[in-house]
């Protein structure tokens, strides 16, 4: 069997699933994985799709993307990041979820790899307790959708060694990233720092009655030419994400301008979580 570059992406929800089938695309043996067989099954449709739609657009020739889709392998044990030169963790934004992971992967880790958290609100400095070698720990930060959006935010904490940095950089662009390079961590690092106290500023002119959702997202949209508006991006991103990480914004930051509306927190407490559950600022066309 022919080996490439492998990595291994564990976490198999739609940024982890898209990581993978990224990296995939660009040459790397990928094992996804997850303790979950519904979200690795769920995971590989729903990016197997999205490139087999390529090729209907004719954007993605037919063998290249089954090759891609050849090289992610499923599976559920952390055995399978022996061997991965770059470990991409993108599970559950909590604490001890993530320790937890770090602690078995650590345990089967080649101890040449490096790992990367695609955590977009806990820091590498937080989270490096629990993994054995934090010289070689950092935040890799991809963005929704991971295989349409071209920004990598790559992280040091104070421990990552210098060599880690560039190769974080240089695998974020080996499978058709653009990477930037943060100096020191910063809460919301620099992309969602901007969007999400953009957000905010739109949801309390709702809120305070000037605008409806509908309006500002088209007033955003034509104004400041972002693909989407405010509204549209937070239910593509999921309420709860967007809540937490305002939530976690406030908490790190103690700073009043990410305390989360009532708007959002009403939305989230009725279950209305955005695209992923239907619904929530918008409602998607039938
Ligand atoms: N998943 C994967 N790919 C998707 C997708 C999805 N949910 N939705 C659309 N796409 C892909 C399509 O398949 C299509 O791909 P190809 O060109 O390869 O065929 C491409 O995006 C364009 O799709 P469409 O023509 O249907 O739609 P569009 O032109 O309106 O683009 C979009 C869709 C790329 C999502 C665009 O609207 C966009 O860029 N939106 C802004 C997204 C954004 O700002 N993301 C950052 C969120 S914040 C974040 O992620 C950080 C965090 O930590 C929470």
């Amino acid at each position: 069997m022919r080996a490439g570059p492998t990595i291994a992406v564990v976490g198999a929800g739609a940024m982890g699933g898209q990581i993978a089938y990224q990296a995939a695309l660009h040459g790397y043996d990928v094992r996804l994985i997850s303790r979950s067989e519904d979200r690795l099954r769920d995971a590989s449709m729903a990016s197997s799709a999205l490139l087999r739609r390529r090729v209907e657009k004719g954007t993605l020739n037919s063998d290249a993307c089954e090759a891609a889709l050849a090289r992610v392998s499923l599976g559920s044990g952390f055995e399978a990041v022996a061997g991965a030169e770059t470990i991409i963790e993108s599970v559950a934004e909590d604490r001890d979820i993530k320790c937890d992971v770090y602690a078995r992967i650590c345990e089967h880790v080649d101890d040449t790899a490096i790992i990367g958290t695609n955590s977009s609100t806990l820091p590498c400095s937080v989270l490096e307790m629990a993994v054995t070698h934090p010289e070689r720990f950092l935040n890799i930060h991809f963005f929704n959708p991971a295989l349409r959006m071209a920004l990598v935010e790559v992280v040091p904490g104070p421990n990552t060694a210098e060599a880690t940095i560039v190769r974080a950089m240089d695998f974020a662009r080996a499978i058709g990233k653009t990477p930037v390079r943060l100096a020191r961590q910063e809460y919301g690092f620099i992309a969602n720092r901007i969007l999400f106290i953009a957000i905010q500023e739109a949801m309390h002119l709702v809120q305070g009655g000037y605008i409806s959702v509908e309006d500002c997202d088209l007033a955003v949209r034509n104004a400041l030419g972002w693909p989407m508006g405010p509204f549209q991006l937070s239910d593509l991103v999921g309420l709860d994400v967007v809540e937490a990480i305002l939530d976690e914004g406030l908490h790190q930051t103690g700073d009043q301008r990410w305390e989360a509306v009532e708007l959002l927190r009403d939305l989230v407490a009725r279950g209305r979580l955005g695209n992923k559950t239907g619904a929530g600022f918008t409602t998607p066309s039938a």
